[in-house]
């Protein structure tokens, strides 16, 4: 562990999302993934240029923002991207020296480390960049007592954590990135963040008769961090990681996989509230009982809710893959529960891919 020394970090801090209509975003993430909404900044707080959502379930901390003038950064990622993932921020003990690791092992800084402070204490930051138009912030937030950032105002103080659809933490953060610069972004993590390789998965894994891609997972020393990235591989058609670049307008954030304890009952509240997943074809359970072996749940219950289930030598998992949030072809979500097994499903991917690429030919994309 002594090459981790040098990044420190405490687990998952927030994901921002800069998007064309916070207040509309903040609506759909509560109504249909059951978030509560604990702190907002906005005019109304007095800041000018932009409105901002907090929203959070379990340990799960989504941020949704949006820009208040054209010509500002949020309004032309948006406008460039979509809707997407502008920062995954990470908890750090210190930010200011995160920050110069990384910038001096070969990052970008975006915001050089700085405090803010109110009523509830101070929360020092500092941003990096990575991949696309995607950044890093580092947060140490041990001084600080307040529900999120200072100059937000809390909105349900008091109220413990919700549990609306029962997701409980982020897994896992994927990354796509253009043909022939996955292993550039391997070695950026494994240089400015001291991660390692987890899995790798070649094109002849990850294929279908038309489209394949390449992914290699990058995490942090104690395995909570996960970062998968993704590249095309050479198909028959275009792949689904063409599709995501030529429409995000390069590399970004994928998909974002939030852990639940109860995958059946997560997935039949979020579908029950208006979230749409992935198809999953009606010929998956005749073959994925053999596949799999002994589970604890009730293979019905997976069918009726379209869970997928992946074994490996460490133990099981089932996932469940939800469609785009967004019209562009870009984000989605993604519901895991664990049993012992730390891969991301590779058993399910063939399937899982086939079922998006039957929603890409409906687009006209492949
Ligand atoms: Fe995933």
């Amino acid at each position: 562990m002594a090459e981790h020394d040098f990044m420190p970090l405490d687990g998952w801090d927030h994901l921002e999302l800069w998007v064309g209509n916070a207040k509309q975003a903040a609506y759909y993430y509560e109504h249909a993934f059951g978030f509560i909404r604990t702190a907002y900044s906005g005019p109304e707080t007095g800041v000018r240029d932009r409105a901002s959502y907090v929203l959070e379930q379990g340990d799960i901390r989504l941020v949704l923002t949006s820009g208040l003038r054209g010509d500002s950064e949020i309004c032309r990622f948006a406008a460039a991207h979509g809707d997407g993932v502008r920062d995954v921020a990470l908890t750090v003990p210190d930010a200011t020296h995160a920050y110069r690791q990384a910038v001096q092992r070969g990052a970008r800084g975006v915001v050089e480390p700085h405090w803010v402070e109110d009523e509830h204490g101070r929360v020092e930051l500092a941003t990096i960049a990575t991949y696309g138009d995607t950044v890093h912030t580092f947060v140490n937030r041990s001084e600080y007592a307040g529900p999120y950032l200072p100059g937000y105002e809390p909105l349900t103080e008091g109220e413990g954590p919700h549990r609306g659809a029962g997701l409980t933490t982020i897994d896992h953060v994927v990354g796509n990135v253009e043909l022939g610069r996955m292993d550039e972004w391997v070695s950026f993590y494994e240089r400015v963040l001291g991660f390692s390789q987890l899995r790798h998965f070649s094109d002849e894994e990850i294929s279908t008769e038309y489209s394949a891609l390449m992914s290699k997972v990058m995490t942090d020393g104690q395995g909570r961090i996960k970062f998968p990235i993704n590249e095309p591989a050479e198909g028959k058609r275009k792949s689904q990681i063409e599709e995501y670049l030529e429409y995000y307008g390069g590399p970004g954030v994928q998909h974002v996989a939030l852990q639940t304890d109860d995958i059946v009952r997560t997935v039949a509240w979020l579908r029950e509230h208006g979230v749409l997943f992935i198809a999953t074809p009606e010929t998956y359970y005749d073959v994925v009982r053999e596949r799999v072996g002994e589970i604890e749940e009730d293979w019905d219950d997976l069918r009726s809710m379209g869970v997928l289930v992946d074994r490996d030598e460490e133990g099981y998992l089932l996932q469940l893959f939800t469609r785009i949030v967004q019209d562009r072809p870009t984000l989605f979500f993604e519901v895991i529960e664990r049993h012992g097994s730390r891969g991301f499903g590779l058993g399910n991917f063939k399937a899982l891919f086939e079922a998006i690429e039957r929603e890409q030919a409906l687009r006209g994309n492949l």
